[in-house]
């Protein structure tokens, strides 16, 4: 391992109602483990400003009424579904709308979790779309196409093998990072 990758590190933030898309995130991470050094940690958890270190940012969760959880589903998450959402206000949307990141090319990547994986409403459901755009805003460059990953229900569980795909989309992000971190 060259210099500079060891100092390279990939952060995957997540925002996750009942589970399922932290589930993926820990899973990618996994995955990225193999390449760089990797950790998975809430929107809420996640820093407000990225350092240098961090060479490849992988973000993540749920469609909620066909697009990025906001207050409005977050509150019907709690109403409707018994959810605990300590704050309503902020999450995936907000914080990649906040974050600051250094100059410079970070890569990125976006997943979403869903219910159906019918052609129509995988169209609809546009959750990875909004962050891959809010990705572009902060001058990332998208390294893979998003992934979306499927729920039996509305709190999961997430379909079997899921968690084992997400693994391995990890590991082809690590390989594409380091192979991008060598070239440059
Ligand atoms: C308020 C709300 C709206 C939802 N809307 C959609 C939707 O439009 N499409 C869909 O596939 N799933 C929808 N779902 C199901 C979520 O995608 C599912 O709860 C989520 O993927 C589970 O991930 P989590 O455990 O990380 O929260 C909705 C769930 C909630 C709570």
């Amino acid at each position: 391992m060259s210099e500079v990758m060891s100092m390279e590190r990939a952060l995957v933030v997540y925002e996750s109602v009942f589970g399922d898309a932290r589930a993926i995130a820990h899973a990618v991470g996994d995955g990225l483990s193999a390449f760089l050094e990797a950790t998975a940690v809430a929107a809420a958890e996640a820093p407000p400003e990225l350092g240098p270190d961090v060479r490849l940012l992988v973000v993540g969760g749920p469609n909620h009424a066909f697009g990025m959880p906001r207050p409005s589903t977050r509150e019907g998450a709690v109403s409707q579904h018994g959810a605990v959402i300590p704050d309503l206000a902020t999450g995936l949307h907000e914080w990649l709308e906040a974050v600051r990141v250094p100059p410079g090319r970070l890569a990125a990547a976006a997943f979403d979790t869903r219910t159906s994986g019918h052609r129509i409403l995988v169209k609809m459901d546009h959750a990875a779309r909004t962050e891959e755009k809010l990705l572009g805003k902060l001058g990332a460059v998208i390294l893979a196409p998003a992934q979306h990953f499927f729920v039996a229900d509305t709190k999961g569980p997430l379909i079997d093998g899921e968690e084992d795909r997400a693994r391995a989309w990890g590991r082809t992000l690590g390989e594409l990072a380091a192979a991008r971190a060598d070239s440059r």
